[in-house]
């Protein structure tokens, strides 16, 4: 039995900006994109999540729409999105769209008609505060880091804004604006679209007295503040019921339900009638050990409610790439660990999200200021924060100047200040990580022990196992450096054990077993007895 398409799936983001330029102005786009797909299917990947490509000023890289139904000429047209789809679903491959719609742009028709007079209809589509007197609360934008009201002098008022200023934020009280972003999800479905990705699910609707959040001892990312009033409300869920009834079960809904806490998350599945999946984002941020991922990962299995279906990831957009997080003292270590990771996000219960470039373990380095591009990133700089940047660098698929990512760069060297390459041709949008020559798609697909490789044997396997994709999970004990669990289907029992420290490790196996994955040395059955692992080994074994 198999169950729904986006529980088998694996996912995999893609940031069109920075994932495969098709024209040479050093800007990825959807055309770049489709060139990619037959890649992305040899990869084993079933869907794509599609960061933004509407119409924007992108003041926060696309997040900040202001067309929802068309495409921004950066990356193409709608002829190319139509193209991507039919390109995409030819090879099996499912595209899934990032929906923002907590904010729009400043510069949304609506938000320009609505801030120029408090009689047009849209006005009512946004927040509104009198500017008069105090500011009606506490609450912060988290990219500028003030407060979240912002003055609109034409109507006398303030709008709000959480994460910057030019992403007003919608009142999702009011009918009309409700229907309108329904609208707009049936017509990218009707476009034949698979679903989307709900960007800050959990924070359309504010508390309707408008109430100061209490505080946290948490900086980043909260600013010192539990966002109890302007996210997770429960209104929010009415919400989620009436996309679900949109979407049906053949089209998806992924929310990012970010909190400290992974109930929140999981309260977004509600009774099967809300999200089909949720992002619970513990692991993001668990350290580098197998009790870590243990306790992160068995935190969430505990928090679901019956029925609902995890959604196991490393890394996005947003945060620094965990082959970076989880870098070790040499090049070689941090390979090894991005492979261990590999396993633990295709062989743990529930459905992997993939991020492009991690599968050749791309890193995260300091970009210099001049060439930010991140909002919070150049308002973090002085406090040596990265930013959002080290992690949306192009994608590194060759070592062809430009890396293959665009094919009329300048020099590419990833080094450059001023974004314009020695030839006087632009330079990628982001520069280039500094070991793109070494590390990249063409030098891994030659490399049988490479971490692409690596991702590439676990898909298969993936494929090849109804186990690892529907089987229940149980963890066993391992200590605290080695990972193990079982995936059960009434068919067959797989065993996944994962060394997470860099020198040997054993572990007991009461039975003889087959050695589906593991070291290429090694014979083609172990135990019963003590099964030795290698450092940062990964063994993937079927018991008898
Ligand atoms: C989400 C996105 C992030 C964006 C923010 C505002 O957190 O993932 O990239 O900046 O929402 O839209
Ligand atoms: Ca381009």
């Amino acid at each position: 039995m198999t169950g729904r398409w986006w529980q088998d799936a694996v996912f995999y983001q893609v940031y069109p900006r920075s994932f495969a330029d098709s024209n040479g102005d050093g800007i990825g786009d959807l055309r770049g994109l489709i060139g990619r797909l037959d890649y992305l299917s040899t990869l084993g990947v079933d869907a794509i999540w599609l960061s933004p490509f509407f119409p924007s000023p992108k003041k926060d890289w696309g997040y900040d729409v202001a067309d929802y139904r068309g495409v921004d000429a950066d990356y193409g047209s709608l002829v190319d999105a139509q193209a991507l789809v039919a390109s995409a679903h030819d090879r099996g491959i499912r595209v899934i769209l990032d929906l923002v719609v907590n904010h729009s742009s400043d510069e949304h028709p609506w938000f320009k008609a609505g801030s120029a007079s408090k009689d047009a209809p849209e006005h009512d589509y946004y927040i509104w505060k009198p500017l008069e007197g105090k500011r009606p609360n506490n609450w912060v934008c988290l990219f500028e880091q003030g407060s979240a009201w912002f003055p609109n002098p034409p109507t006398g008022e303030r709008y709000l804004g959480t994460f910057t200023r030019f992403q007003p934020e919608f009142n999702w009280r009011e009918g009309r604006l409700r229907a309108e972003i329904y609208g707009v999800m049936r017509h990218w479905l009707d476009l034949g679209f698979d679903g989307f990705r709900l960007d800050v699910a959990t924070a359309y609707i504010k508390d309707e007295l408008f109430r100061s959040n209490p505080f946290s001892l948490n900086i980043v990312p909260d600013l010192l503040q539990r966002h109890v009033y302007d996210r997770n409300r429960p209104e929010v869920h009415e919400i989620f019921r009436e996309m679900r009834a949109l979407t049906g079960d053949e089209r998806v809904l992924v929310g990012e339900t970010y909190g400290p806490d992974p109930a929140l998350a999981a309260a977004c599945y509600g009774r099967g009638d809300e999200l089909h999946l949720a992002f619970d984002f513990e692991l993001l941020d668990a350290k580098w050990s197998a009790g870590a991922f243990r306790s992160a990962v068995e935190r969430w299995y505990a928090a679901l409610p019956e029925g609902a279906w995890p959604v196991i990831t490393l890394s996005n957009h947003d945060r620094p790439r965990h082959a970076w997080r989880y870098r070790g003292r040499s090049v070689r270590e941090t390979e090894e660990r991005a492979k261990v990771a590999a396993a633990c996000l295709l062989t743990l219960r529930g459905t992997p999200f993939l991020y492009y470039g991690e599968e050749i373990a791309m890193g995260c380095r300091r970009i210099p200021r001049a060439r930010l591009r991140d909002p919070l990133g150049i308002k973090t700089w002085p406090l040596g924060f990265l930013g959002r940047d080290p992690e949306r660098t192009p994608m590194q698929w060759s070592s062809k100047p430009g890396a293959g990512f665009s094919s009329r760069v300048g020099a590419a060297s990833g080094d450059d200040r001023s974004g314009i390459g020695s030839t006087g041709v632009p330079e990628p949008w982001l520069p280039l990580n500094p070991d793109w020559r070494d590390r990249n798609v063409e030098v891994q697909l030659r490399d049988s022990a490479s971490v692409l490789s690596r991702y590439r044997e676990l898909t298969a396997l993936r494929r090849a196992h109804a186990a690892l994709r529907q089987g229940d999970i149980r963890f066993l004990d391992g200590g605290r450096d080695l990972l193990v669990f079982e995936r059960r289907t009434s068919d067959e029992v797989l065993l996944v054990a994962l060394n997470f420290a860099s020198r040997s490790r054993a572990f007991d196996l009461d039975r003889q077993a087959t050695i589906l994955l593991g070291d290429s040395d090694r014979p083609a059955r172990v135990g019963p007895g003590s099964v030795g692992l290698r450092s940062l080994e990964t063994m993937v074994l079927k018991l008898s």
